[in-house]
């Protein structure tokens, strides 16, 4: 079946208007996805008709609500086919799911001389929930490296793993380069030494397959937002067993089963770490965006996706003055590259004068950047309803920046 591009974009409203008067290209979807009418509609609807707080009331409303956001588990589950729907905790997105793991698994499991293992990409998410842990703990983190094309080296990998490694968390996609790590040999090595792991899949998930089961990774963490879901909403997906053993995070209404002045018992899973009230239409929205991807196939969107990489990075590789940061053999929808004589701030300043939406900057990952002795760069990041013609546009557009400025 051919890919339905022209439908997809039909279901997002916002690629219909004009930026400074040129049609929008939105390549910025590394950063956030734009959402399509099944998921706006969905947040709506749901606000008008069944709206309620979850897990309360017997009435009507706070049952239906329940119900809506109980199924957006299930769904969820289903999609990174976990074993069952205690093992998907909701959180606000990536970002809390690492932080959830580190103060909770990390406090209770990594003492002083411990050590964490990252690689040389992650992104500041990755990296400073751990740096905060091994303040409060005495841990060490250690980082494994990549090489100049941005693909991790694994013999280094393999190298630090060792008897004081206590938790390996790797991101499965680098935001940055676009580089996907051999997260299912690096899980397996792991384990071989009884180490657990956590996969950061906030930017592999939308463009990959994601089989926890199969990964077999111990934790994996993921937001809605980079999934054309609403932001604020995102899931931990943990083992039972870890999750079970694991601390609560955040105490508060909903997480507990009994509680007195002197002292709370708390509710099982997945509640226990839920405490509040959640951004419940929001999740409500993530199914439906879940639904929308479904519907079209997450090999079909990878495979598309694919594609326009390919095709912008062979017509970028022909501009003269332009380095692509970030080469590795397994690559996602990502170009990250510089131009010689231009900031990428200008670049991505210029670009917007097009009608263009990039991101320029350091990709929260810093550290990337100075390995690559940049201070920034210019980030082309592809979504499901990106077209070769729009790769037109942005390759004519910084052959002229070039011509004009470089
Ligand atoms: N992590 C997001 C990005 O890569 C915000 O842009």
């Amino acid at each position: 079946m051919n890919y339905p591009i022209e439908k997809i974009r039909a279901d997002f409203p916002i690629l219909e208007q004009k930026i400074r008067n040129k049609p929008l290209i939105y390549f910025d979807n590394a950063a956030s996805c734009q959402k399509p009418n099944q998921v706006i509609d969905c947040i709506s609807n749901f606000y008008r008709q069944d709206y309620a707080n979850v897990h309360r009331g017997v009435h009507t409303l706070s049952q239906r609500a329940s119900d809506k956001y109980e199924a957006v588990r299930e769904k969820l589950k289903s999609f990174i086919n976990a074993a069952n729907e205690k093992e998907i905790v909701f959180v606000r997105g990536a970002t809390e799911a690492i932080n959830l793991v580190a103060q909770t698994y990390g406090r209770a499991n990594i003492k002083v001389g411990d050590e964490i293992l990252i690689t040389a990409m992650e992104h500041h998410a990755n990296i400073v929930p751990w740096q905060m842990l091994c303040q409060q703990n005495g841990a060490v983190l250690k980082v494994a490296p990549m090489d100049l094309n941005g693909e991790l080296i694994y013999a280094e990998f393999e190298k630090l793993l060792t008897d004081k490694t206590k938790l390996v968390a790797v991101t499965h996609m680098s935001n940055a380069l676009g580089s996907v790590n051999p997260v299912k040999k690096m899980i397996a090595a792991a384990h071989a030494k009884n180490i657990p792991v956590l996969v950061d899949g906030a930017q592999a998930i939308p463009h990959t397959k994601v089989d926890v089961q199969d990964l077999d990774c111990d934790f994996y963490v993921f937001s809605g937002h980079k999934l054309y879901a609403p932001s604020g909403i995102g899931a931990l997906y943990g083992k039972q067993a870890f999750l079970e053993a694991m601390p609560p995070y955040h105490g508060g209404g909903d997480m507990i089963r009994t509680v007195t002045f002197e002292k709370s018992t708390y509710a099982g899973l997945p509640h226990k770490f839920e405490a509040g009230t959640p951004s419940i239409a929001d999740t409500v929205g993530f199914g439906a965006a879940i639904d929308y991807i479904n519907a079209i196939g997450i090999e079909a969107i990878a495979a598309h996706e694919h594609e326009l990489l390919v095709y912008a990075t062979e017509k970028a590789m022909q501009i003269k003055g332009l380095n692509i940061i970030g080469q590795a053999a397994e690559k996602g929808g990502i170009l990250s590259f510089t131009l010689d004589r231009i900031h990428p701030h200008d670049i991505g300043t210029m670009l917007d004068s097009q009608g263009i939406a990039i991101r320029a900057g350091h990709h929260c990952a810093m550290p990337v950047m100075d390995f690559f002795n940049v201070p920034a760069t210019a980030r082309v990041s592809f979504g499901m309803y990106n077209t070769k013609a729009e790769v037109d546009v942005l390759i004519l557009a910084v052959t002229e920046l070039i011509k004009i400025f470089g």
